[in-house]
């Protein structure tokens, strides 16, 4: 295992520490933007500060994005990628599903990645080329093949009431297509439940790097597929991300495709 994967999974267990010891006692809630759906916590805070910091004590030169502010630049190839606390609302509610996710970008490629769910206390990792694991276990996604015997998973951006892209017909149309379809408020946990065999598929718009960097490359090692809703080729710093155990790749296509006929 690297140097930085290492860092990235002690960082991550200790954030999710801090996240079990304050969970259902936080008072400090704010909101982002408009309406009272994007929710911050003085938890999202404290674990984004407590994260960089640890990483920046072992890598100083490295560049960081994260959620709740941290973007800084380097002259190394090595970026940061953190989501100190993803599953805001559900925390904020005392609900279990949420978790911390950070990945390590070299070259504009996504080269190591830990996510961690502290409730169940599982870990996630994956190095590129390396397999995918869970609590040390090797993961692989499901060989589901078909839609009918599938359970898929989606999630609503934080503009759902406002924005015409909403993804309701996305929902309406695999909801009549697939076994269940589930909507449980953590896109990390979401995608890595995918590469572990949870879900056999996943599909949301407009997510943020900070949800996707760690979860899509361990899914990827863990011998599932990611791309935009048509398709065509994913990167984390676009807004469409669709997971799959890549045999239901094409038949989850067919019903967004169908779903959005303009598009
Ligand atoms: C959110 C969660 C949620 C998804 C939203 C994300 P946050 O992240 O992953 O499941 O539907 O689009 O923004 O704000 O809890 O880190
Ligand atoms: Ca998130
Ligand atoms: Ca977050």
């Amino acid at each position: 295992m690297s140097k930085f994967l290492e860092i990235a999974l002690d960082v991550a267990r200790e954030a999710g520490k801090i996240q079990i010891k304050s969970l259902g006692k936080v008072i400090d809630i704010g909101y982002k933007g408009k309406g009272k759906n994007n929710v911050v916590t003085e938890v999202d805070k404290k674990c984004e500060a407590f994260i960089v910091k640890q990483i920046k004590k072992a890598f100083p030169d490295h560049a960081f994005l994260a959620e709740e502010g941290t973007a800084e630049d380097s002259k190394t190839p090595y970026k940061w990628i953190i989501d100190p606390l993803d599953g805001t609302v559900n925390y904020s509610h005392a609900h279990p599903v949420f978790a911390v996710s950070i990945g390590l970008e070299y070259k504009g490629k996504m080269i190591a990645g830990a996510c961690y769910g502290p409730m169940l206390d599982e870990m996630y990792w994956a190095e590129l080329g390396k397999g995918a694991y869970c609590n040390g276990k090797k993961i692989h996604v499901t060989k589901t093949s078909s839609l009918e015997t599938a359970m898929v998973c989606t999630g609503f951006a934080y503009d759902v009431k406002t924005n015409p892209l909403n993804n309701l017909n996305n929902f309406s149309a695999f909801i009549l297509k697939a076994q269940a379809v589930r909507r449980d408020g953590a896109a990390v946990l979401n995608i890595c439940y995918t590469a572990r065999g949870r879900y056999d598929g996943f599909w949301e718009l407009y997510l943020n790097p900070w949800d996707v960097a760690a979860a899509t490359l361990i899914l990827t090692e863990a011998g599932g597929k990611v791309t935009k809703l048509d398709g065509s080729k994913y990167s984390v710093y676009g807004y469409e991300t669709l997971c799959s155990n890549g045999k239901i790749h094409r038949a989850m296509i067919d019903v967004l495709k169908k779903a959005n006929p303009r598009t």
